[in-house]
């Protein structure tokens, strides 16, 4: 697949997992991420729910439909059509077998700001909305899910006050709720589009600077422990375009054969059901972190 294009799907269509995640469960990958099938006007396209892919060599995407649907029929409701759904995560609970989704659920000018929760028996879905909050009372914009796998504990990692702050808001152990522990991080550097990773010892954020849907420099942060010290490295971009994060955005890492990767958005802001994606493989040892720029993803 080239990277930076608008890939396509088993039927053919433009891939419709924008700010997405890849969960790999029991040997299935599932792409899950914001559909924007619908045509651009000022920059936003409306509500129309999460989408979910499968596949298992990475290169060949199985269309498993919308599997958090939005609510046409309720203007009040969270997943209208006129208000704003980003950045869906997921992640697997064990114990209850159930998949948990988070997202950023908005109003159209992002002045509302909460975390939207929904939950699913099955990985391809349907997920029934649990209800929107403020995490913790603060604000939640650009968001992950990062699950620490030294203490198990599972955070939803969002920008705050107005982006001035990452926070770090731990979930309850069936990721449904919040327990009230909350770490910020990286005060006043306005960063977004979290991305995180764990390593021998270290915790990786990859993030984005704020300016709406045009690229701007990646930049990476490091941690020996997720309650404090999160310091800002430098661009672990390289090779053309690294300026600008190669014309993307970060989304989500993932492994693929016990090495970490990264999913980019390509934003198409004309035309945003066309934005592209790209996944490049990542150098990580100790401090240091390079993402190259490849033309091809070959998959697995
Ligand atoms: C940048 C964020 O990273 C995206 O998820 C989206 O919210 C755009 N801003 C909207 O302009």
């Amino acid at each position: 697949m080239k990277n930076g294009t608008c890939w396509l799907d088993d039927r053919g269509l433009p891939i419709q997992a924008h700010g997405g995640m890849i969960l790999l469960h029991e040997g299935t990958y599932f792409w899950y991420g914001e559909n924007k099938d619908a045509p651009t006007t000022g920059a936003s396209v409306p509500l129309m729910g999460v989408s979910c892919y499968s596949s298992q060599d990475l290169r060949s995407w199985r269309h498993e439909g919308i599997v958090l649907s939005n609510r046409p029929d309720d203007p009040s409701h969270p997943l209208h059509p006129s208000k704003v759904c980003e950045r869906p995560k997921v992640l697997y609970d064990p114990k209850n077998r159930r998949f948990v989704m988070w997202f950023h659920a908005d109003s159209r000018d992002y002045a509302l700001a909460m975390a939207g929760c929904a939950v699913a028996d099955s990985p391809t879905g349907p997920f029934r909305f649990l209800g929107g909050q403020a995490p913790n009372r603060r604000d939640c914009r650009d968001m992950t899910l990062f699950q620490d796998p030294v203490s198990g504990k599972a955070y939803l990692v969002h920008s705050g006050d107005w982006n001035k702050t990452l926070y770090f808001s731990e979930l309850t152990d069936d990721f449904l709720g919040f327990t009230g522990v909350c770490y910020p991080a990286m005060a006043d550097q306005e960063r977004e589009a979290p991305a995180l990773w764990y390593q021998e010892g270290l915790y990786y954020a990859v993030t984005s600077g704020c300016t709406g849907w045009e690229p701007n420099s990646a930049l990476y942060s490091v941690t020996p422990q997720l309650s404090n010290g999160m310091k800002l490295m430098d661009n672990p971009c390289s090779g053309p375009g690294y300026r600008r994060t190669f014309g993307a955005q970060s989304s989500y890492i993932f492994e693929i054969g016990g090495k970490p990767h990264i999913l980019l958005d390509h934003w198409k802001p004309e035309d945003l059901k066309h934005s592209g994606y790209s996944i490049l493989p990542m150098t990580i040892e100790g401090l240091w972190m390079e993402i190259a720029w490849r033309e091809e993803f070959e998959g697995v």
